[in-house]
């Protein structure tokens, strides 16, 4: 009995000692007094099972090319929870990413989720950088069809057309809502701008370099 008390004790101790709040589902979630101005539950409300519907599970054509006639020459396709609901508290979801030549996914990250890609046509020059811990080391590799590579949760990837030919690609993601972040979106475009005093010290060049690429448009490569 005595032995009973003491497991029961530490197994409470170790439990209690690994207990956290759970991992958000989308960027923010501020708390509110007034229900009636409520939109998510950590991620989203869900639906009684008995009025579920196969649709809340499918979707369609993701085997269809998407435009890549913008400035980075790339277009992601997400489908995440808010394009199948059916994925709410499930914790995966996917993209399909089109390049035409010299097309690049730009360094970005995602604050929610590690990711696996698969090249399923065309040549990809992909990589992802390590923390400041691991002196930024540059871990890369060039795709063909049928390769895959993994980008860890957090760290800042890219992928480059680098054949003559449109390329395809497919991720997976262990999150719902996996998040995306452009490094250069939000550091040269955010919404109102950073004071560049900030930029020109932090990136090391001069105001005129700051405010060109500030005046630029940052395009958001995914629909
Ligand atoms: C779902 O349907 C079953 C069987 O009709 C019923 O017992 C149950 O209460 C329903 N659940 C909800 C949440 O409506």
């Amino acid at each position: 009995m005595k032995l009973f008390v003491i497991l029961l004790v530490c197994a409470f101790a170790i439990s209690s000692s690994f207990a956290s709040d759970p991992s958000p589902l989308q960027d923010i979630c501020v708390a509110i007094k007034e229900p009636k101005d409520a939109v998510f539950v950590n991620g989203k409300f869900c639906k009684n099972p008995n009025l579920t519907v196969a649709d809340d599970f499918f979707f369609q054509g993701l085997n269809i090319p998407q435009s890549t006639d913008n400035k980075v020459r790339s277009l992601i396709t997400g489908v995440d929870v808010n394009k199948m609901p059916g994925l709410n508290t499930l914790g995966v979801s996917v993209a399909r990413i089109d390049f035409a030549p010299n097309g690049v996914n730009p360094p970005h990250f995602h604050p929610r989720s590690s990711e696996i890609l698969m090249c399923m046509e065309g040549e990809l020059y992909v990589g992802f950088v390590l923390s400041n811990a691991f002196e930024n080391r540059f871990i890369t590799k060039v795709l063909k069809p049928g390769d895959l590579f993994a980008f860890p949760l957090g760290m800042i990837h890219f992928q480059l057309n680098i054949g003559k030919t449109p390329a395809v690609a497919f991720a997976s993601f262990g999150s719902q809502n996996p998040g995306l972040i452009t490094v250069g979106n939000a550091v040269f475009g955010a919404n109102p701008p950073i004071g560049p005093e900030v930029l020109i010290k932090a990136f090391q060049l001069d105001k005129k370099t700051i405010d060109y690429l500030q005046s630029q448009l940052w395009f958001n490569n995914r629909i």
